[in-house]
């Protein structure tokens, strides 16, 4: 590999052992050997997407950050099957979405997927096919990734969301008011209080203040017989609010 040196994929795959002798998976020198293969495979198809600073960051980063990494790398090591499922966002999100609604059969949105849209991944495998799913991102790696209709744009005020039943999202920031106009949506909540300038001195770092105007926003999209609920994701700090018909 161009930018790392054998000593420190040595390195690296050390860190991997540790972090999953940590998390009681199975650390086998085989398990490390198929985990690191799956991360190069996964370069060979998607790397050249990423920008080149971006793609060496990744290289050398692999396995040094795994209890902090960036959601860059959260998407790659999920895909790639390092997390367990407990610790695993993408596979909990997705669970989530289908807790509350139905998946099968329904056209859904993400919007913000990230690079490598790893919630619409899975989202996809639990349609089999039923349905579709389509992500937005203008930092998408790929335009060809089996199952998902991927749209390499930002998502704007003017794009129509009447063709999608459900728009999903997680940690999407500056593209959180356009979802809440979506008819039915679930999406977490990234950490950001106002996003833009004017927003941000409104709110003054006052989270309880900023969810109840992201609340009372939302509920202003609602019809009479739909609700806006929040929870805590139990197993993260994060929030997820969703726009559900009341029963
Ligand atoms: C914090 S990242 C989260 C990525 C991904 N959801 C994840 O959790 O791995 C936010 C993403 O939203 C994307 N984004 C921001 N505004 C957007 C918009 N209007 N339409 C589509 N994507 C947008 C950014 O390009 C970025 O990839």
């Amino acid at each position: 590999m161009a930018y790392i040196s054998k000593n420190d994929i040595s390195c690296q795959l050390e860190c991997l052992r540790y972090y999953l002798r940590n998390k009681n998976q199975d650390y086998s020198v085989r398990r490390i050997r198929s985990l690191y293969d799956a991360f190069l495979s996964f370069l060979e198809q998607f790397g050249s997407g990423y920008q080149k600073e971006i793609l060496r960051n990744i290289i050398n980063k692999f396995g040094f950050d795994l209890n902090q990494a960036d959601y860059i790398m959260r998407e790659i090591y999920s895909h790639i099957g390092i997390y367990n499922e407990e610790n695993d966002e993408y596979i909990r999100m997705a669970r989530l979405v289908e807790n509350k609604f139905d998946i099968k059969g329904q056209n859904i949105l993400e919007i913000g997927s990230g690079p490598f849209p790893r919630l619409s991944e899975i989202i996809s495998q639990k349609q089999h096919g039923s349905g579709t799913i389509t992500a937005y991102d203008p930092n998408l790696v790929s335009e060809h990734i089996k199952g998902i209709k991927l749209v390499k744009q930002k998502f704007t005020d003017t794009t129509l969301l009447d063709n999608y039943d459900l728009v999903v999202a997680m940690i999407p920031c500056k593209a959180t008011p356009i979802i809440l106009r979506s008819k039915r949506f679930i999406f977490s909540l990234c950490g950001c209080i106002g996003f833009n300038e004017e927003e941000k001195r409104r709110f003054n770092g006052d989270m309880k203040a900023w969810l109840k105007y992201l609340i009372e926003l939302a509920e202003s999209y609602c019809n009479q017989d739909e609700n806006i609920v929040m929870e805590e994701d139990p197993f993260s700090d994060l929030t997820i609010m969703a726009k559900t018909k009341k029963i």
